[in-house]
């Protein structure tokens, strides 16, 4: 199953431009504990390089693209965020990179958690090997 889920966002455009609106509840999977937000990106510079324990985000570029790979540890994919319309989820224990920024992005995300580093995964051998551990507890 694919690990690219877009949330439903209605873009509310007219001609004095566009707004779109993500509620608690009708819209975001978590309650929100936390945003941030990326900026003066640079092309050739990706970022992310990790999987979270139990946080789950939901990434948008407000302005500007960069292409979101995806990594569940078996299957990867890859999605262009190019457009304030395409928001994404990315659910724990999905190892996560963001390539090929424009100069104007601007990537909001909004958390599930407060900042924890303890929930970071940021070795790919490590992320592996907790995921072979969780296949094992299931069985
Ligand atoms: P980092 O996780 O390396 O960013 P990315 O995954 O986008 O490459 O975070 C950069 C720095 O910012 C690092 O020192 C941790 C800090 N940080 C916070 O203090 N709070 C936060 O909410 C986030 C996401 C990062």
């Amino acid at each position: 199953m694919s690990m690219i889920k877009f949330l439903d966002v209605k873009t509310k455009g007219d001609d004095r431009g566009h707004l779109v609106a993500l509620e608690y509840k009708n819209d975001i999977p978590f309650d929100i504990k936390r945003v941030y937000y990326l900026t003066d990106t640079k092309e050739g510079v990706p970022r992310g390089f990790h999987a979270h324990r139990e946080l789950v985000q939901v990434a948008v570029c407000v302005s500007g693209r960069c292409l979101m790979k995806l990594d569940n540890g078996s299957l990867k994919e890859e999605v262009w965020l190019d457009s304030p319309d395409k928001v994404i989820v990315i659910d724990k224990m999905i190892w996560h990179e963001m390539h090929e920024f424009s100069t104007d992005c601007v990537l909001l995300v909004l958390a599930s958690e407060v900042y924890d580093e303890r929930d970071y995964i940021r070795d790919y051998t490590a992320f592996k090997e907790l995921l072979g551990a969780s296949e094992i507890d299931v069985i």
